[in-house]
């Protein structure tokens, strides 16, 4: 009786998810048959005029077949106000000011997921709010040098924190019935001379470290649009890549949504058609009815150079796209809203898990606030903000909190603080030229005799450094990696006449410590913080909050440290360069080399103490198709509440190929009160133990000995078990 009554509960179960199954197909078969409509009905004037911009962020409808107009807009990190339709001026919009969270590279920072998630609901909500059905990001370039200008807006040196990252983002954007737009495909790793440099690699380094962020935001996140880089990949344009957009993106990774340029970066008519791109963005035209995608695509068609099939698909992706964010179904689409309370208090809490403790000797970190009687807070970043910088990432944030606000704020009734300035932003921002960096390193004594006496003057110091958006931004590179604006004399100056001095630095990208950390204690860095920085800043020096981020990138000794710039492949010569540290970037190469970074990959310190321990494997020997099932315990040893990264990293010792000393395979956060202990799982496929194999064209997971590590940066490794594969 029994056994019929759960045999019918399990008959009903298999009904029910075959019901769901079928009804998927039906409404994906449905849609597709809608689609197929209206492309009936359609004139090929029409069909192309959805192919194309009308102006700078929009693209046309068809308003006899109840076809809305689109609506793209910039923002990884927020979303960016109304620009004017004919001009890149701002349209001085009353309701455009919005959240601003901190971007990518503090994002991944974080190490957590969750942070991501929440970030693409919040964007999402306000995208809806000002009617976008578009965001274009996130942007996951790999972070290949330091100097890279717009590092601050990607995430990591990592291709698997940038993968966990992107899904989380475009799954929690995407619910709010705005597409992703995943930018920049591909090998946008550098600024300088973007528009015309072509990138080579090997097919290895592609696959292992340049494509699986995409693959991952595609088949794992389902990211609806992707925007082709300006560069060009082995000859061609992305925009018009036979190899990255027939092959791969729509071939290998089945992607079924619309491929469009980056601003002004298609080259073509017939080949960006022939090779998968759908739509054309910001071209430099004044008549949108000159651009490639425009006449040239109808004339192209008449001419039997494209195929009207070729049209229609293009056509069925943008119509995809629209059916997919509700574009068709209004009542049912997100409304949005916009900077609610917690809406900031996400960019809040982004900003408060990003900042990463570097150092922090003699434990001068966290201050006791109610202990101090005066404070110097030292430096331009305690009162820059920098939401409104960067290029196409800016936000015109509802509100941004300096540091120095935040501090006056929380503590200024019963500490006194002392401001001065330090040095000073001699800088300029230009588009496209590095020169506005140029004459950076003046030193101003007077602003540092200055600071040297309101350091002495009071029992802490608290220097605000690093850099700004004329240094990360899109369209340049910086120059070198030191601070500018002689902050390097400042800070041994300031910290001889006030040993008790933190060093807060505020940069998107790595920065030269090595002449800083053995003069300041203190070492926090929190990132460009978006909308609530300066509140996070001080929440963290002051406890109420316990530093959990972890570095996304390895912060090199010296410039020449780094792989690209080891071997003198950045930024390349006469317009080509060769990424020939191939398959090790950032901590793939350092490990493997053995070469000491300042602070490595994954690390970050905290107010409290974790042990990581009891690390096992569910099995010894494992079969190609398996799980590893990896269990370890995690206990918080210190007396503050706090947040510890585990990474588990993986090698293959013995391999018919060069491997990297380790790679990551696994991550997690977790968050323990004193004296609590948590048992965490983690699971990794074997298949993601496989290098690409060049010969085979395949992955390849050779039978023999791994050994899983695991730990809280890439040099901090406290377990190793060794698994074999046969
Ligand atoms: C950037 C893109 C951006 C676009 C539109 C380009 O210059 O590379 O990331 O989305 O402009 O502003």
């Amino acid at each position: 009786m029994k056994k019929t009554a759960s045999q019918f509960i399990l008959f009903l179960l298999l009904i029910i998810t075959c019901a769901a199954d079928a009804q998927i197909v039906a409404t994906d078969k449905q849609q597709e048959e809608k689609i197929h409509a209206l492309i009936g009905q359609m004139t090929m004037q029409e069909k192309v005029s959805l192919l194309h911009g009308n102006s700078k962020f929009y693209v046309s409808g068809i308003k006899r077949l109840g076809i809305p107009e689109w609506a793209l807009s910039d923002g990884p990190h927020g979303v960016r106000a109304e620009i004017n339709r004919d001009n890149w001026a701002y349209a001085g919009w009353t309701n455009d000011s919005s959240t601003c969270f901190p971007p990518g590279t503090a994002l991944a920072a974080s190490w957590n997921p969750k942070l991501a998630y929440k970030r693409g609901i919040v964007l999402g909500e306000e995208a809806r709010y000002r009617k976008k059905d578009i965001l274009l990001g996130p942007g996951i370039n790999i972070i290949r040098s330091p100097l890279c200008g717009r590092n601050f807006e990607y995430m990591s040196e990592d291709p698997l924190l940038i993968s966990k990252m992107t899904v989380a983002y475009i799954k929690a954007l995407q619910s709010k019935n705005v597409a992703a737009s995943v930018k920049h495909w591909l090998a946008n790793n550098q600024e300088e001379n973007r528009g015309t440099i072509d990138v080579s690699m090997s097919e290895r380094a592609l696959r292992e470290i340049y494509l699986p962020g995409f693959k991952a935001a595609i088949t794992e996140g389902g990211a609806y649009t992707v925007m082709a880089a300006y560069n060009k990949f082995r000859g061609d344009w992305c925009s018009e890549n036979e190899y990255l957009n027939r092959q791969i993106l729509r071939g290998e990774f089945g992607f079924k949504g619309v491929l469009m340029t980056d601003w002004s970066a298609a080259h073509t008519t017939v080949k960006a058609a022939m090779t998968g791109l759908d739509l054309e963005m910001g071209t430099d035209v004044k008549d949108y009815n000159e651009w490639y995608f425009a006449n040239p695509l109808i004339k192209a068609v008449e001419e039997g150079k494209v195929p009207v099939s070729v049209v229609d698909e293009k056509v069925a992706n943008v119509l995809r796209v629209m059916f997919n964010t509700k574009m068709f179904d209004e009542e049912k689409r997100e409304k949005g809203s916009m900077n609610t309370p917690e809406h900031q208090q996400a960019a809040y809490n982004s900003a408060a898990e990003a900042a990463v403790l570097l150092q922090n000797n003699g434990n001068l970190l966290p201050l006791h606030f109610d202990k101090i009687k005066s404070i110097a807070i030292i430096g331009d970043n305690a009162i820059r903000t920098h939401c409104g910088g960067g290029l196409s990432s800016e936000i015109k944030t509802l509100y941004e909190i300096t540091p120095l606000q935040a501090l006056q704020k929380k503590f200024g009734a019963t500490v006194k603080i002392n401001f001065a300035q330090g040095y000073e932003k001699q800088s300029t921002f230009r588009e496209g030229a590095n020169s506005g960096q140029a004459n950076s390193d003046k030193i101003d004594w007077k602003l540092i005799d200055e600071a040297v006496r309101v350091a002495k003057e009071s029992d802490v110091v608290i220097i605000c450094g690093g850099l700004n958006h004329d240094f990360d931004t899109e369209s340049s590179d910086r120059q070198n990696m030191d601070l500018p604006y002689g902050q390097d004399v400042l800070i041994r100056e300031v910290a001889k006449a006030n040993p008790k001095t933190v060093l807060v630095i505020i940069a998107g990208s790595p920065v030269k410590l090595a002449g800083i950390v053995n003069r300041v204690p203190s070492i926090l860095w929190s990132w460009f913080g978006g909308m609530e920085a300066g509140n996070a800043v001080a929440d963290l020096l002051s406890g109420k909050i316990n530093p959990s981020g972890k570095l996304p990138f390895t912060i090199p000794v010296t410039l020449e440290q780094s792989p690209a710039h080891a071997l003198g492949n950045f930024p390349g010569r006469n317009l080509a360069v060769n990424y020939e540290e191939d398959i090790l970037v950032g901590y793939r190469w350092f490990d493997t080399k053995k070469i000491q970074p300042q602070f490595p990959f994954g690390y970050g310190l905290s107010y409290t103490k974790f042990l990581i321990g009891n690390f096992s494997v569910n099995k010894q020997t494992y079969g190609k198709d398996e799980t590893i099932q990896a269990k370890f315990t995690v206990k918080n040893t210190g007396n503050a509440y706090g947040g510890e990264v585990v990474q588990l990293y993986a090698s293959d010792p013995v391999c018919s190929v060069l491997r990297p000393e380790k790679e990551l395979k696994a991550f997690e956060k977790i968050f323990l009160k004193p004296g609590e202990t948590k048992t965490v799982e983690m699971r990794v496929k074997v298949a993601d133990l496989a290098f690409y194999d060049e010969t085979k064209k395949a992955w390849n997971a050779e039978s023999g000995a791994y050994i899983l590590q695991l730990g809280n940066s890439s040099r901090d490794i406290f377990r190793k078990v060794t698994i074999s594969v046969k």
